[in-house]
């Protein structure tokens, strides 16, 4: 079993994408996954069909009541193998109410143990921000996945990102690792593209993933109706990015 986070605190990067894709294709690969979103945007939660309005229970009342997850998982129905703890528009309010609940930086690892069992893969999508509900996140976690993408400032807010990390490695979790950067929006056309992998590289060395995520309509698309790439066009460059992405995840967890 591994815990992974998507966190970025730069919005539009390209985590919410990643983290649908990834799990979508590691659970069609058999892998038991359960992705869980804290972002209040949902997008997970709608980008993998579900309608956020029809929803009885969310990580909101995991996160500020005594609900556990296994009360608000929901199975997809498009992907076999893969589970959604979703998030509604109230999560926004957690924030607030979490404040001055003891040990609420904990809330998530807590309700996370009761369950992780029963995966191979657990992936949390984080909103674009250091909040209470992303320290919750990286606090329950084994490692961080960070997308970055590739443009003109893309290692602008990356300081702050590790030292995010460091400090969160300090205090509340000690384990936390890195667990790797994937350039996303990648467009082969362009030069800029390739000087920012080489600058991403130089910085984070072997930690950048090889393949980076293909600038391509079709995953912009693809949330639209509540798609997976896999299941909206399997060919499209995006979808063998995201494959490729797949194959190289799973070679790194066996070293
Ligand atoms: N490789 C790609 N090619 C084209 N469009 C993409 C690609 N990846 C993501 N997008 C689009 O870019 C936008 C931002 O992506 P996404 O929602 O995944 O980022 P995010 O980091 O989760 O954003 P936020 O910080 O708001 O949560 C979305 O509209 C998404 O569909
Ligand atoms: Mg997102």
């Amino acid at each position: 079993m591994k815990k992974v986070c998507i966190f970025n605190q730069k919005g539009g990067v390209g985590k919410t994408t990643t983290n649908i894709n990834l799990c979508a294709y590691l659970a069609m690969e058999g892998y038991r996954v359960l992705t869980i979103d804290i972002d209040p945007q949902g997008n997970t939660t709608s980008g993998l069909g579900l309608d956020k309005r029809n929803l009885e229970m969310s990580m909101y009342d995991v996160l500020t009541s005594d609900a556990s997850l296994k009360e608000v998982i929901l199975k997809s129905e498009l992907v076999k193998n893969l589970d959604i703890a979703p998030s509604t528009m109230e999560l926004a309010g957690a924030e607030v109410e979490m404040i001055g609940k003891e040990n609420r930086e904990l809330i998530l690892t807590n309700k996370i143990k009761e369950i992780e069992n029963e995966y191979d893969f657990i992936f949390i999508d984080c909103p674009p921000s250091l909040g209470v509900l992303t320290i919750n996140a990286l606090t329950s976690v084994e490692s961080v996945l960070i997308p970055i993408q590739c443009e003109f400032y893309a290692l602008e807010g990356v300081g702050q990102l590790i030292n995010t990390v460091k400090l969160v490695k300090k205090s509340l979790n000690k384990d936390l690792e890195i667990e790797g950067v994937v350039m996303t929006m990648y467009d082969y056309r362009t030069n800029l593209s390739n000087e920012v992998f080489e600058e991403v590289k130089n910085f984070f060395g072997e930690k950048v993933f090889r393949t980076a995520i293909s600038r391509n309509i079709r995953l912009a698309e693809a949330p639209s109706f509540g798609l997976p790439i896999m299941l909206y066009d399997e060919k499209c460059k995006g979808a063998e990015s995201y494959k490729s992405l797949t194959k190289e995840f799973l070679s790194r967890q066996s070293k």
